[in-house]
């Protein structure tokens, strides 16, 4: 069976239209998010109608932010998230609609365990918040501690960095393993990417189609100027967080 596994999405409805389209194509069955429907972009409500009916979706840290007071964040983020919580409260919209987006969001949760995989959005020592980044492969100490942690595999989003992390510290990126890497004996810990804002300089959508024990990264070209235009369009989104579209930074 392929699985999709798409995260950190931030409101940006023409990258995840893209992906959907190429997850369709993929045919995969089903689709899990790590989590980050929200924040960031310019349409947080499309983005959650779509994403509700995935047969898994986690809660991220920017998902958190909209629910409770966002903490943790740089002020262009905090206004986003501020900003997107409005769009999720206006009275414009169907009230069912409202409701239902508050409902979902509130109950998301901060991971899955489906045999001997793992699904978080940050790491398995902290579901909602750490970073893992490819730099930590350094960082004997908190590599061991997260390992340790993992039955054989996690997958996780969060630094928008796609790539797998293998328990002898080492860090691949999608290009240097050809998108593919299958799961054998050793632990791993595989980054799947951001939907909605890649940050390793590839400004492509990211993400992942498992299909029994091979990973295979998937890389989708979407209508970037679509999105900028639309956040440059709301004076709550910095511009900054368009620019970076273009860039993948
Ligand atoms: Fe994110």
């Amino acid at each position: 069976m392929k699985t999709a596994i798409i995260s950190d999405i931030h409101s940006n409805l023409a990258s995840l239209n893209s992906v959907y389209a190429d997850i369709k194509k993929q045919g995969a069955e089903r689709i899990f998010c790590l989590g980050d429907i929200v924040g960031y972009g310019p349409n947080p409500c499309e983005c959650i109608d779509i994403l509700m009916k995935t047969e898994v979706c986690l809660l991220g840290n920017h998902d958190q932010g909209a629910l409770f007071d966002p903490e943790g964040f740089n002020s262009g983020a905090e206004r986003a998230i501020f900003w997107t919580r409005d769009q999720l409260e206006k009275p414009t919209g169907n009230p069912d609609a409202i409701d239902r987006r508050w409902e979902f969001l509130g109950e998301r949760p901060r991971n899955y365990q489906e045999n001997d995989l793992l699904f978080v959005h940050g790491s398995p020592r902290n579901p909602l918040n750490e970073y893992v980044f490819p730099e930590d492969t350094y960082n004997r100490r908190k590599m061991e501690k997260i390992f340790a942690l993992i039955k054989r595999c996690s997958f996780q989003g969060h630094t928008h960095v796609p790539g797998i992390f293998t328990e002898d510290f080492r860090f691949f990126s999608p290009d240097e393993i050809d998108d593919r890497y299958t799961i054998g004996d050793e632990k791993l810990m595989v980054n799947v990417g951001s939907v909605g804002q890649p940050r390793d300089g590839d400004p492509r959508s990211c993400y992942v189609i498992l299909e029994d024990d091979v990973i295979n990264f998937r890389r989708v070209e979407y209508d970037i100027d679509e999105t900028i235009e639309r956040i440059y369009a709301v004076p709550e989104l910095d511009n900054f967080l368009a620019d970076r579209l273009r860039d993948g930074r």
